[in-house]
């Protein structure tokens, strides 16, 4: 047992995707059994008194590693000696609106906790932005954060790859387990591009078993195109028409494994992740864009040297060039 509790704030902890969080943090899912957690809950003052909710409950599951809970509205107390940030409070998308009617919203609340991070934080802060615009939130954020390296802002798009490989475990009647390799390239928005290119099942190209389940390879194409991409694309829009309201565990349980993919190191093959570009794959630097990744414990790696073709090529253009109207649209309100 490691005898030194990390520390991880969660922002926004008395909503719903905080909700669905910290009972499995403390539960040792997100750092591993071994690492006892200390947790520091970062609310506006309506949000107070859920955290405090959330707090008696973490009390009362009596998780063994957890080693307290501390609730603020004060980002510089919140973050003081942060390991890990999940920066998750953010006004969320309702019915009708698009992520791009959120920047205007949000982006007042990124610079602040980003110069805040900057501040307090522990010198390893791993940092992963989930509240939406989610790309764009971690480009304030990390930029208002000089000091801290730009290779520890992530944005989730653990979902959004996570929600792919559901998908083609239903089309592939597979546990989703057997898939490898899917990657996510882009903004976490409609735009963004879901690529099966060089995906495995068991170990056998995933356009290869698509063909031979749906009858030939214009087929799988035609499935590709017109069902699986717009549907993981827009499956954010689908929960909320269908539930009411956004995706709550299942954008917690990406988070988490996010941080652990990021903090233990992946294990099969790749995951997707939004991290700071350096100009890798032609995403113009600085750019958060969702890349495919691999850890070895010490962070998120971008996977280099895989082929894009035409279309692929054009689909992350587009996103890119979303990705990069969100920027001019936070420069030109002065956030940046
Ligand atoms: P929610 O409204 O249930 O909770 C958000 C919480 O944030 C509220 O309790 C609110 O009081 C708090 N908050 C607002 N401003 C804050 C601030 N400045 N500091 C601290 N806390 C603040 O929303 P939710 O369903 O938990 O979603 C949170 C965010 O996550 C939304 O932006 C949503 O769109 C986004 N989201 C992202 C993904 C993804 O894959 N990246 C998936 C699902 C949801
Ligand atoms: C999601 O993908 O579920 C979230 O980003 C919520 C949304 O607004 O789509």
């Amino acid at each position: 047992m490691n005898a030194t509790p990390t520390t991880v704030t969660v922002t926004g902890a008395g909503g719903q995707i905080g909700y669905a969080l910290l009972f499995r943090i403390a539960g040792g899912a997100m750092l591993g059994p071994d690492r006892p957690v200390r947790l520091r809950l970062l609310e506006i003052p309506q949000g107070i008194a859920a955290a405090e909710g959330a707090a008696l409950e973490l009390q009362d599951c009596a998780f063994p590693l957890l080693r307290g809970v501390e609730i603020t509205d004060d980002p510089r107390t919140a973050f003081d000696g942060a390991n890990v940030a999940l920066l998750v409070g953010a006004r969320p998308r309702t019915a009708g609106m698009e992520r791009g009617d959120l920047l205007a919203a949000n982006a007042g609340i990124f610079g602040p906790q980003g110069a805040a991070l900057n501040e307090v934080a522990a010198d390893d802060v791993h940092v992963l932005v989930v509240g939406n615009p989610a790309n764009t939130n971690a480009l304030i954020a990390a930029a208002s954060a000089p000091d801290i390296p730009q290779d520890r802002f992530h944005a989730l798009t653990r979902l959004d790859h996570d929600r792919a490989l559901g998908q083609l475990a239903v089309a592939l009647d597979v546990p989703a387990d057997a898939i490898r390799d899917v990657a996510i390239w882009g903004n976490h928005s409609a735009t963004q591009f879901p690529d099966v290119a060089h995906a495995t099942v068991d170990g056998r190209p995933v356009l290869d078993a698509l063909a031979d389940r749906l009858g030939g390879r214009d087929r799988a194409a035609a499935w590709l195109d017109d069902e699986f991409i717009p549907r993981v694309a827009k499956r954010g829009a689908e929960i909320i028409a269908v539930r009411g309201s956004s995706s709550a565990a299942s954008a917690a349980n990406a988070a988490i494994s996010h941080v652990r993919d990021a903090v233990l190191g992946t294990t099969a093959g790749w995951t997707s992740a939004a991290v700071v570009s350096r100009g890798e794959y032609g995403v113009p630097e600085g750019l958060v864009s969702s890349f495919p990744v691999t850890s070895d414990g010490s962070g998120y790696r971008i996977v280099e040297g895989l082929e894009l073709d035409a279309r692929g090529r054009a689909r992350l253009d587009a996103s890119v060039a979303e990705l990069a109207a969100e920027r001019d649209a936070v420069r030109e309100m002065g956030v940046l």
